[in-house]
């Protein structure tokens, strides 16, 4: 006889990443796989960072524990940028530095929530997200999250599945996986929504920085008393190609701090000491290499929506940002897992099917470019194109 697992745990399915990457049959045809089942950057992090963790690595004190909430040049620093960027009013006793976006995720979301309570979710999500809800013993409530005419999702959607279990709205902007940048307006709906049933609106941002423009992505840090009902997650993953570094931010109210606390002593105690400086070093000396890559990946995604205006391609592109493109596939018979499966084991493409990213996403495929560059859009087109031919 052996112990039991936790059935919230067990229930949930494996790492979909995984999974896929055990679809491809290399060496078949002699040509390069496109792999694009994953947002991780194809580039290298700044030669300068590489150089400057050498020198921490010397630093005294460098191999310590840190505060909890992470080091106070860093909360700063995080708060001085989101001031600016957003427009609005973040300060340093605001932030929580943590080990990722995802360790955000779960540790903000667990500290607003009991087992039973509910989360309304926008359809298809990162799964990541409704996988730790599942894990917390939470029900995802599923809105659309682009409709026939619309490419976001919609407040009043959320409004009528809000119940006194109801604890939070999770939004993605830039969204993974659709790619689609909410309009500051949407997001202030959702806002105020919230506001006005007391309840969180927590807003995973971790590709913000690829959004075109540099207006503010939203206004809600510039709304006095956001922090009622704003919960804001960061990632120095993508836009730093930090990924291994492991380094994000909740920004948030020193009430729901304080809880959060508590979590990070426990799963962490705080984030890597040597990664927490790295992150300020690339938040202070590398705005113009970070804007350098955040342009090239413009340029990968005008690729992208060029190569997919090919008269003969039968995917259509649904919906494209950041490093994301939503693509309806033609095959009305064949589920979404099984197209993504043929492209894997027969024309060297690897990208996740929607239905990966919730119900009712059998038509779609996830593709997410960043691993791409621009001149592999055609050859992109192309296989998709070889892949209606045996159909
Ligand atoms: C929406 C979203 N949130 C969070 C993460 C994880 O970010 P991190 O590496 O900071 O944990 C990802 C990674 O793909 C993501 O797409």
């Amino acid at each position: 006889m052996t112990y039991a697992v936790n059935p919230a745990v067990s229930r949930i399915e494996a790492p979909p990443i995984m999974e896929a990457q055990g679809w491809v049959r290399p060496g078949l045809r002699n040509r390069k796989l496109l792999n694009l089942c994953q947002a991780v950057p194809s580039w290298s992090c700044a030669e300068e960072l590489n150089d400057e963790v050498a020198r921490l690595a010397h630093k005294p004190g460098i191999s310590l524990y840190t505060d909890i909430y992470g080091i106070p040049e860093l909360r700063a620093a995080i708060a001085a940028h989101f001031s600016a960027d957003y427009q609005g009013e973040v300060e340093a006793h605001q932030v929580c530095v943590t080990a990722g976006c995802n360790q955000a995720f779960a540790a903000a979301l667990m500290a607003i929530t009991s087992p039973g309570d509910n989360v309304v979710v926008p359809v298809p999500y990162f799964f990541n997200h409704t996988m730790w809800l599942g894990m917390l013993g939470l029900e995802a409530r599923y809105i659309p999250a682009f409709g026939p005419a619309s490419a976001e999702p919609d407040p009043q959607d959320a409004a009528r599945l809000i119940d006194a279990r109801t604890r939070a709205i999770v939004l993605c902007s830039p969204n993974n996986p659709t790619g689609a940048i909410y309009s500051p307006a949407a997001i202030q709906g959702f806002f105020e929504l919230a506001r006005s049933r007391g309840i969180a609106l927590v807003m995973d941002e971790t590709y913000k920085d690829f959004r075109p423009g540099s207006a503010p992505a939203h206004g809600l840090f510039a709304t006095p008393g956001w922090e009622d009902a704003f919960i804001h997650l960061y990632s120095f993953s993508k836009a730093y190609s930090m990924t291994g570094y492991r380094v994000g931010a909740i920004t948030a109210s020193r009430r729901v701090l304080a809880e959060i606390e508590k979590i990070m002593d426990c799963l962490a105690i705080c984030t890597s000491h040597l990664s927490q400086r790295a992150a300020l070093f690339a938040l202070t000396s590398l705005e113009t290499w970070k804007q350098g890559k955040l342009a090239m990946m413009r340029n990968r995604l005008e690729s992208l929506r060029s190569a997919f205006a090919r008269d003969d391609l039968r995917y259509e592109l649904v919906s494209s940002g950041a490093l994301f493109a939503y693509v309806k596939h033609p095959f009305t018979d064949e589920p979404a897992k099984q197209v993504a499966m043929r492209l894997a084991g027969e024309h060297d493409l690897l990208c996740l099917p929607g239905s990966m990213f919730g119900p009712g996403q059998e038509r779609y495929l996830r593709i997410a470019f960043a691993n791409a560059e621009a001149s592999d859009m055609p050859t992109l087109a192309a296989r998709l194109v070889e892949s209606q031919k045996e159909r």
